[in-house]
């Protein structure tokens, strides 16, 4: 009877801490997510210094070869300037799995804080070096910092936050990611986060601070990344955490963050750069809001609704795009545009499919699969951010069609796919992708409902 008694003093003991935001918790999520923080520098650093950036090629180019540089040259430095960061993330986001595999969470998380020094020193360096290679380099090595951190701060994130939370968490990764945007697009100085990082010494060692990972599934055998797409088990997962980060992507978000200071020109907005701050603004304040209802509204149907709302805006910008020439209004309609779309981002294709892969897999297969994401999000990016300009050379004001088409078949998928994570344990999420890949009806109702299997599935 005693032994019943201290049982349950036990599960009380849980029930309280189960869901709280602790002290240690919440430090530790904040260390990790300066990660987060330095790769949304570095993606919104680029956008409004495009021409001084370009004078300097220019007057580089003029010191050595005597000559002005050619249009088309200097598209391709530019365009290679923005989009080298996202070949680093793609090869960062690769080796994630290696990484956490061998080193751990924590000590991978410190160890890659040494490529964001020598990327600051790079890029900090190249104009006294008259060099726009050190410039390029500097841009390929953080970005292969930032292609790691978005595999270990989800990961990490996912991993510490009680199950209520993970969803209000792990948003956090994204709104580290919005507000180093935001910091970039109004000229705050980068150099001070490298010293934060070192904060990362800080973090518990392993993400066994929460109480609520049964010890067997820390010992849970790795899975490779071959073995992910073999397996029937997490073929279903996989496939929806690769077309999860796909959306993401291709919705063109960074067509907005790498070029919406050039887009607002075109559309004839008198300061574009303004417009491009204020672009920063609506994404970080929408990303709070995702936030606080995350954990009410469930992924399942911010996602949706973002990409509704996405398609949407992106129509509106192609109107506003196309009757530009015949009413000047057309300038603030694109500015409506913009911000609508962003704000339908940050609803839910920004923040969730970074923080699903936790979700969708268990702690063997967890660091492969973020591995699989990882690098589909970051091609995705580099394809958006090679060939937007080039693309919209050729389209013109109906670019952003493309876009629409992407977002609408995205739309489908998850309707139709994707299953509603909030409030599961990685236990029952992953029970239900077995219970589906087994074929439920070997299962009772009874069996399945303790299993926690989701009819969707
Ligand atoms: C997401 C994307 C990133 C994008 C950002 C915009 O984190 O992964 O590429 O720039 O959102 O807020």
């Amino acid at each position: 009877f005693e032994e019943g008694q201290n049982k349950n003093k036990l599960y009380s003991y849980h029930d309280t801490y189960q869901n709280q935001l602790t002290l240690p918790l919440m430090l530790a999520v904040g260390t990790a997510v300066i990660g987060s923080l330095q790769f949304g520098y570095n993606t919104g650093v680029i956008n409004a210094p495009q021409k001084i950036i370009e004078a300097f090629y220019n007057e580089t180019w003029n010191d050595r070869y005597k000559d002005n540089i050619q249009k088309t040259t200097m598209t391709t430095l530019w365009s290679l300037s923005v989009a080298i960061f996202s070949v680093g993330g793609i090869i960062g986001s690769f080796s994630v799995g290696l990484f956490v595999n061998r080193f751990g969470r924590r000590n991978s998380m410190l160890m890659a804080n040494v490529l964001a020094f020598i990327a600051a020193a790079l890029m900090g360096f190249s104009k006294m070096g008259a060099s726009w290679e050190m410039l390029i380099t500097g841009r390929f090595v953080v970005g292969l910092y930032s292609g790691l951190s978005t595999g270990f701060v989800p990961m990490y994130v996912g991993e510490v936050a009680p199950t209520a939370l993970r969803g209000a968490l792990g948003t956090l990764h994204q709104l580290g990611i919005v507000i180093g945007i935001l910091m970039a697009q109004v000229h705050m100085y980068s150099g001070c986060f490298c010293s934060f990082m070192l904060f990362t010494a800080l973090l518990p060692r392993e993400p066994s601070i929460s109480p609520h990972h049964p010890r067997q599934m820390m010992r849970e055998k790795k899975v490779t990344i071959p073995e992910l797409f073999r397996s029937p088990l997490y073929r279903q997962p996989i496939a929806i955490a690769i077309m999860l980060q796909l959306s993401q992507q291709l919705s063109g978000i960074n067509a907005v963050f790498y070029y919406s200071t050039k887009i607002f020109e075109k559309a004839g907005v008198q300061q574009p750069v303004y417009a491009t701050i204020g672009a920063g603004v609506v994404n970080t304040a929408f990303t709070v809001v995702s936030l606080f209802v995350v954990e009410r509204v469930g992924r399942r149907s911010l996602h949706l609704l973002g990409l509704l709302g996405m398609a949407g805006s992106a129509v509106l910008m192609t109107i506003a795009l196309a009757l530009l020439e015949k009413y000047d209004w057309m300038s603030y309609m694109s500015i409506v545009a913009i911000f609508a779309f962003v704000a339908f981002f940050e609803i839910g294709p920004g923040p969730i499919p970074w923080f699903i892969v936790a979700e969708l897999f268990s702690q063997g297969p967890r660091p492969s699969a973020f591995a699989v994401a990882g690098f589909s999000n970051w091609t995705a990016n580099f394809i958006v951010g090679m060939c937007f300009q080039y693309v919209e050379e050729l389209c013109g004001p109906y670019v952003f069609i493309i876009f629409t088409i992407f977002l609408l078949c995205f739309f489908v998928f998850t309707y139709f796919k994707v299953p509603e994570t909030k409030g599961r344990t990685f236990d029952e999420i992953s029970a239900g992708f077995r219970q589906a890949a087994s074929g439920a009806e070997k299962h009772s109702p009874e069996e399945l409902n303790s299993l926690g299997a989701d009819s969707q599935l």
